[in-house]
């Protein structure tokens, strides 16, 4: 199938952009001083589904697994992490600077004949050689002015290094045994030179990483383990699997601390691109630890005669904020919709999973007047206890589904006058547009069991 093939949903950039700010979910961080480059606000749905997507992967990583326990460390770390670690010798990216027209680009992004032979590849221009520009954002702790290094600090670059540090404390606190995990979610900064295409990337944004500690020769075996598991992840939260793909790292792309590293990529509106990172850390991270710290990380295996060693580290590591833009991406959809003796009337439908979705059900009395809101508001105060919920009284019933639709919400529930004789309401579906009838007490179980069954079929 070509990727066009693949791409039928109609979703563009710039669609996604204008419906993602029309409706709350992202908008442009410090918007009315001229924005923020690589940053920015998730409205009130959008931090509705950043939180539900963070809940579900927690979910699957923590809660479904006995060996795998939480983790929140602090993102500001003490300042030999990072030469541990090896970010400050080599998170970098090559840069070069057009003298003509002040244009910066990175290097490995432009065609290398532009590089050799020093010419800009916009005007023309001379470029400057190249020079290495370190990621990391650096800043100062304690009451200083001047720029004393001695009290440099960074905003971490990845929320992996908090874990490592903490392996030792998980194993003494919780007794954790080979293999086991440690998962963590919460924001890393990187100085970006170029942040386009909206959210996929920024200066602040936030990860899900989960590093999994395993005997030394057994790496290979988890290391693929966890790619298994990981492609299986998507499947369940229904995305379109055509736009998924394995990415090998070849030997030019390994970051510094990997044996072996796969990308899953998307398929975004713009390529495929990136979503998350499988890694063989391999002793990388525990050795380099070792030594900076002083401190003996290895680890002391009772079954197998009280040997000492460190572990290997498969990691898992995705974007959050970034699986929030795929989903809005593999969600979106514009369907030509015939109901009510409308012709060639179109929707903008978001496909979200019910588990994922910022509204579970939106409540909509058919009219404000003869008490129906009254009763709409009672049942949906039934209903929020489990589910989250919306109410909207106000135009059109068929207006009010479209904006429901378009905020991606699985389930609508007309009141209407039947519901006052009999107790009785409408259960819409968003993907099929479907509607049945049934008595408000069976709602909230029937909205528990649909959730639970839900296949994307469109
Ligand atoms: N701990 C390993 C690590 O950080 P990475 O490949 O640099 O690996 C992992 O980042 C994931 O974090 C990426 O797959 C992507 O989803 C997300 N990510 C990285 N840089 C990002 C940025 N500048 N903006 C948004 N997401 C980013």
């Amino acid at each position: 199938m070509s990727e066009s093939q693949i791409y039928q949903g109609a979703a563009t950039m710039d669609k996604i952009t204008s419906l993602a700010k029309r409706r709350g979910f992202v908008f442009q961080s410090s918007e009315i001083y001229g924005g923020q480059n690589g940053a920015w606000d998730y409205g009130p749905l959008g931090v509705e589904l950043k939180n539900r997507i963070a809940r579900n992967w927690w979910k699957e990583m923590v809660q479904l697994h006995d060996e795998i326990v939480g983790l929140d460390a602090a993102i500001l770390m003490h300042p030999r992490v990072w030469e541990a670690s090896g970010h400050v010798e080599n998170f970098t990216d090559p840069l070069v600077d057009c003298k003509k027209c002040k244009t910066r680009f990175r290097a490995d992004q432009i065609p290398p004949e532009c590089v050799s032979e020093k010419k800009c590849p916009e005007c023309g221009g001379e470029l400057t050689d190249t020079r290495k520009f370190n990621l990391m954002f650096k800043t100062h702790i304690g009451p200083i002015e001047s720029n004393d290094d001695n009290n440099v600090i960074y905003l971490r670059p990845e929320t992996a290094q908090g874990i490592y540090v903490n392996y030792k404390n998980i194993i003494q606190s919780n007794r954790m045994k080979l293999p086991f995990g440690i998962a963590q979610i919460g924001k890393a900064f990187r100085n970006e030179i170029v942040t386009k295409n909206f959210i996929f990337r920024t200066c602040e944004f936030e990860q899900m990483e989960m590093q999994y500690f395993v005997k030394p020769g057994t790496d290979v075996e988890w290391f693929n383990e966890w790619k298994k598991r990981r492609w299986a992840y998507y499947e369940k939260l229904g995305i379109k699997m055509e736009r998924l793909r394995w990415h090998q790292h070849g030997a030019d792309e390994l970051a510094h601390y990997a044996k072996d590293a796969y990308d899953i990529e998307y398929l975004f509106p713009m390529g495929w691109k990136e979503l998350e990172g499988v890694h063989n850390r391999s002793q990388y991270d525990l050795t380099r630890h070792t030594k900076y710290s002083g401190k003996d990380l290895q680890y002391i295996d009772q079954d197998d005669g009280n040997k000492k060693y460190i572990p290997f580290i498969i990691e898992t590591s995705a974007g959050l904020t970034r699986t929030l833009l795929m989903l809005l991406c593999d969600a979106y959809d514009e369907e030509k919709v015939a109901d009510k003796g409308v012709e060639d009337d179109w929707r903008t439908v978001l496909r979200f999973h019910p588990a994922i979705a910022p509204v579970t059900v939106a409540v909509l009395p058919l009219q404000k007047k003869d008490g129906l809101a009254e009763l709409a508001r009672d049942i949906r105060a039934g209903l929020r206890e489990d589910f989250a919920t919306d109410y909207d009284q106000g135009g059109a019933i068929g207006r009010r589904y479209r904006r429901q639709d378009e905020a991606g919400t699985p389930f609508c529930v007309t009141v209407d006058y039947e519901t006052k004789e009999n107790g009785s309401v409408t259960l819409r579906f968003r993907d099929s547009m479907e509607q049945i009838r049934l008595p408000r007490e069976e709602l909230a179980s029937r909205l528990f069991q649909e959730i639970k069954a839900y296949k994307r079929t469109k």
